[in-house]
């Protein structure tokens, strides 16, 4: 209430005491806004929208843009390095195609064909790939999917992935609807840090996202997590214009009690999430909404594989980050690989080049063997993804295939 009381006042300031605390390129971005209204029709979202504003914004960013910032590291093996001497460090492996959402901005209303479960990584299998990439130079692993927690051997995973010598953070993205309960176990696994993915605070809004309900289970989630230590908590928000937009300050208000580091994304297409760039909230229109009621947002330093920009703002325990794929990619500084659950291996999140690892691996594939397709993959890498309106237009699997 005292925040609304003040974000109302503040507005008349706009701007006002913003604060940056690293001098970065500048970003400039033209962003369409004024629409406002979502509806629902066959399941699908529809956002009517009228564009009757053209704003353009400059704003300081941090985003990893330059080659020359890619850390030197003698540890990690020429097969993840490639031909624009990127080093990918992080690896991100889908563990399921399968959810117990139904997020319109991931998936089609009626679903997405489920690959055999024969055909799908066993835990030994995962340990055996995961463990060739942290022997090469990995040392972060997310856990992914669909979503991680319906797979039975997660502990297992787990359990496994955190005894790999050289990784340092294993990680995993999550709805969080049945987080709560599995968290305490999963952390003495090695868990060591988490994403749970919220986009709105409304519960009914939750609802016509998701095709689901769950909202106040996600929401035990994130108090589970922050109760069970981790900092920062990470809470994923895709920003979509008409569903959630008139929500962003109060995710940032999230982050003034508990060590949360809210993340706004950028609206992705993906095949079959009905993808429009009316549904874009670009990373200029976000800071706008914020800095008109924030005192003291502070862009912080970032590492050069950095592909959020982080702000902290006075006397707030958490964090506010923006990922911003579609207005300014991040692709220059992208240290990411991807395994999906059918063993099949991404070297970029919006490439629709694939490569099959489980295939040689069942056929007796030795290490070493594995180890060249995987480097002549990473060394196929293109420099960056073609951007918003080529991606859109792009065959690529559904974004529950991939797992961000
Ligand atoms: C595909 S989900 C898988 C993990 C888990 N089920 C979850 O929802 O967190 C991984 C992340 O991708 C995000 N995501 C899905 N579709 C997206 C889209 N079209 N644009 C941007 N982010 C998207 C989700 O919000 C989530 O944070
Ligand atoms: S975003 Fe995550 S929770 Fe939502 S449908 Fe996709 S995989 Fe499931």
């Amino acid at each position: 209430m005292i925040a609304s009381i003040m974000r109302r006042s503040l507005s008349k300031f706009p701007g006002w005491r913003f604060g940056f605390g690293q001098s970065k390129s500048l970003l400039q971005v033209n962003c369409e806004a004024g629409s406002r209204c979502a509806s629902s029709t066959n399941g699908q979202v529809n956002f009517s929208g009228n564009l009757n504003e053209y704003s353009t914004r400059t704003y300081e960013t941090s985003c990893a843009t330059s080659l020359d910032n890619q850390p030197k590291d003698n540890s990690v093996s020429d097969m993840l390095v490639d031909s624009f001497g990127r080093l990918h460090t992080y690896l991100r492996i889908s563990l399921t195609e399968r959810c117990n959402l139904r997020c319109q901005y991931c998936m089609p209303a009626d679903g997405v064909e489920l690959t055999p479960n024969a055909q799908l990584l066993t835990n030994a299998e995962i340990l055996r790939l995961a463990n060739l990439f942290v022997s090469s130079g990995v040392n972060k692993i997310r856990l992914t999917g669909g979503e991680p927690t319906v797979r039975k051997d997660i502990e297992d995973i787990c359990m496994g992935l955190s005894k790999l010598k050289g990784l340092e953070t294993l990680t995993m993205t999550t709805n969080g609807i049945t987080l709560a309960r599995k968290l305490p176990r999963l952390k003495e696994c090695g868990l060591t840090s988490v994403n749970i993915s919220l986009d709105t605070l409304v519960p009914a809004k939750f609802e016509f996202m998701t095709r689901r309900k769950g909202h106040e289970k996600v929401m035990n989630s994130i108090n589970a997590a922050v109760n069970l230590g981790y900092n920062p908590v990470k809470v994923n928000c895709v920003v979509m214009r008409g569903f959630n937009d008139d929500e962003i300050c109060d995710f940032v208000d999230l982050t003034r009690e508990k060590p949360i580091n809210v993340r706004f994304i950028e609206f992705m297409p993906f095949d079959g999430n009905v993808w429009n760039v009316k549904k874009l909230v670009p990373y200029s229109e976000m800071m706008d909404r914020v800095v008109r009621y924030f005192f003291f947002f502070f862009l912080l330093q970032d590492h050069p594989t950095d592909t959020a920009k982080n702000f902290a703002i006075d006397g707030h325990q958490g964090r506010v980050s923006f990922i911003t794929s579609m207005t300014e990619h991040f692709c220059a500084g992208c240290n990411r690989l991807r395994i999906l659950a059918d063993g099949n291996f991404k070297v970029c999140l919006f490439g629709p080049s694939e490569v099959s690892l489980r295939d040689p691996l069942r056929h007796g594939a030795e290490d070493d063997e594995l180890r060249e397709i995987i480097a002549a993959a990473v060394k196929r890498k293109k420099a960056s993804h073609a951007g918003m309106f080529d991606l859109a237009k792009t065959a690529n699997r559904p974004m529950i295939h991939i797992g961000g």
